[in-house]
């Protein structure tokens, strides 16, 4: 088989607007923390939920014109965004954004830990202050974001939905991705125990797994290009959707998981990658 070589076939084309194309109003009336949703994944999981009815906090640890952009995204969808600025690593901050939320919006149905930064080093030159960083974060950070807003839906009853990103980082190595393979990981591991140990409270916790994401920060009119050539060109040919995977493709799953729809999903990790992890060795 020849790489990259003519496909015979039309590449997989995105979704459009929400889930099955249209706003469907999935989680009208609820209250979703977004985590390191300033911009990229987490900026579209805003919108989306948004765009099926939810009230959303946005968490990032700095504050910019995309941030900006994502509060007006929601406010102009009818909802009401709040913004809880917070290094989700460090406990004090992490304690004062659910908070500020919680007084914001008076309960929490739905948390997306979503928020990395990730820094990629070869195994031999790995450095502990690097594995302290992405570990506190990526790792810690979404366990106690996840025990907070657990607890918080317990006091509250009626359950709740809790949503870690993941990767395919978390299944197969990259080159210089050791830390940031075992954050990933741990979270895919992370969400059997919530499942168990939440047994009984209408609690899930899953995990999104995405492939090759254009998450990228583009203008308006390089925005049609996301996803396509330019972005992953190498990548491509090992993915059988034949493009880049987009924000939206990552979002749609979010609310598929925060809808009543996934009651019967916990404790899972579900690949979003176009395809990438079905094929093996290439010929
Ligand atoms: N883009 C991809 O191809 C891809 C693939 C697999 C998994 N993922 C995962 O998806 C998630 C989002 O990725 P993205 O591509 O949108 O990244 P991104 O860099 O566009 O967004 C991440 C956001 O997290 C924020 N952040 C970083 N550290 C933080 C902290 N300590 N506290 C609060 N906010 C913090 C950043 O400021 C940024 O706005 C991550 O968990 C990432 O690992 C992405």
């Amino acid at each position: 088989m020849v790489l990259g070589g003519k496909s015979g076939g039309a590449e997989i084309r995105p979704a459009g607007k929400g889930l099955f194309g249209g706003g469907m109003n999935l989680l009208t009336g609820k209250k979703a923390l977004v985590t390191g949703a300033r911009r990229g994944i987490g900026g579209e999981i805003a919108r989306v939920f948004a765009e099926n009815g939810a009230d959303v906090g946005v968490n990032d640890i700095e504050r910019d014109g995309e941030a900006e952009k994502t509060l007006a995204a929601v406010k102009k969808l009818g909802r009401k965004a709040t913004w809880h600025q917070a290094d989700i690593g460090a406990s004090a901050q992490r304690e004062r954004m659910f908070d500020e939320f919680l007084k914001e919006h008076g309960r929490i149905d739905i948390l997306v830990n979503n928020a990395v930064r990730a820094q990629m080093t070869p195994f031999s030159e790995l450095e502990e202050a690097d594995w302290d960083h992405q570990i506190g974060h990526a790792l810690k950070g979404y366990v106690f974001c996840a025990k907070r807003a657990a607890n918080e839906m317990v006091k509250q009853g009626g359950g709740g939905r809790i949503i870690s990103i993941s990767s395919v980082h978390s299944f197969r190595a990259w080159p210089k991705d050791t830390i940031y393979g075992i954050v990933k990981a741990g979270l895919n591991r992370l969400v059997l125990s919530m499942a168990v140990d939440l047994a009984g409270t209408g609690i899930t916790a899953n995990c999104i797994a995405p492939g090759y994401i254009d998450s990228r920060v583009l203008t308006a009119d390089q925005e049609p290009n996301r996803g396509g050539k330019g972005y992953a060109d190498h990548a491509i040919p090992l993915i059988p959707a034949r493009r880049g995977g987009l924000p939206r493709d990552i979002a749609n799953m979010a609310l598929f998981l925060a809808s009543d729809l996934s009651s019967y999903v916990n404790g899972e990790t579900i690949l979003v990658d176009g395809g990438l992890q079905a094929g093996g060795t290439p010929d």
